[in-house]
């Protein structure tokens, strides 16, 4: 059983600016609610009941979400208006939660390993809630979770994108063992076309070993100064236990203003199809 899932929460949301200047990314709303509790609600619906959150300066926001709002609550109580609070109140009775700060923003490695302190000594997800996944009935890290209960290794999602698309991911080569799932052999990060393994791009999905921690500590800094996830997942490739899974669903960059703007149609037909 995975109880813990990670949530790296630091990054700066350049893209987004200036709609991210003193506002973190993961707060940006499809429909009423924002990214990061889409994320929560995948996790939960995973059993992983322990949220942990790297935050930065600036992120005050994600804390307060999922705390309650006296005022407001006394406000609305009774009203027909408290069906709005009734999904983040489910998530605050039934997960607990809990911060730490990446002080010096050195990437999406280096922002896990400032969340070792949270995971301990166990296996744990990790969700970068900017990549927004709808699947039905089960969410992506719920299949993953599957995935991981018969391999007992690390797991990454991964999604088949265009060769002009590689250059934002990481991109695995491995070995298909059953349909749409790959012993990895090489993992390549942000690579060009010609570069690039496969087309088989690793998503903001992980559940890692905790072994991963250690391999981290040693990972120098790699492209653009930043210690990557990427170098470290490799050692443990190299020892043949990392899994790359094909998830079933959908998935949107809502880093991006094409992401975001494409998940908040698909969400909002969705809504409006089930009124
Ligand atoms: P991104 O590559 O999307 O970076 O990070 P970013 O800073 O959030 O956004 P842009 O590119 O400037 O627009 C992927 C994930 O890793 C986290 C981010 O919060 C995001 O969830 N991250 C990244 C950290 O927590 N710390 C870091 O140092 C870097």
């Amino acid at each position: 059983m995975i109880r813990k899932c990670l949530f790296p929460a630091a990054g700066y949301g350049t893209r987004f600016l200036p709609a991210t200047k003193a506002m973190p990314k993961e707060m940006l709303p499809i429909l009423t609610k924002p990214l990061i509790q889409y994320g929560i609600e995948e996790a939960l619906q995973a059993g992983m009941q322990n949220v942990a959150i790297v935050t930065g300066r600036g992120k005050r926001a994600i804390e307060d979400h999922f705390d309650t709002n006296y005022e407001l609550e006394h406000l609305i109580d009774g009203t027909s208006k408290e069906a709005y609070l009734q999904e983040i109140r489910y998530l605050i009775e039934h997960c607990t939660f809990s911060y730490t700060r990446q002080i010096e923003m050195r990437g999406l490695g280096h922002a896990i390993l400032t969340g070792e302190v949270l995971i301990g000594d166990e296996p744990f997800g990790v969700i970068l809630a900017d990549d927004l996944c709808s699947s039905d009935p089960d969410g992506v890290m719920r299949q993953m979770v599957k995935i991981y209960e018969k391999y007992r290794c690390s797991i990454v999602a991964i999604e088949r994108v265009a060769p002009e698309e590689t250059h934002k991911y990481g991109v695995i080569a491995g070995d298909e063992i059953e349909e749409g799932v790959f012993r990895v052999t090489d993992m390549i990060e942000k690579p060009s076309p010609e570069e690039a393994p496969s087309n088989l791009a690793i998503i903001g999905r992980y559940i890692l070993t905790p072994d991963i921690f250690t391999i981290l500590e040693k990972t120098p800094a790699g492209s653009g100064g930043e210690i990557q996830i990427t170098d470290a997942l490799l050692q443990q490739a190299k020892e043949g236990n990392v899994i790359a899974y094909e998830f079933k669903g959908d998935r949107y960059d809502c880093g991006s203003i094409d992401g975001f703007v494409a998940a908040t149609n698909a969400f909002y037909q969705l809504q409006k199809s089930g009124e």
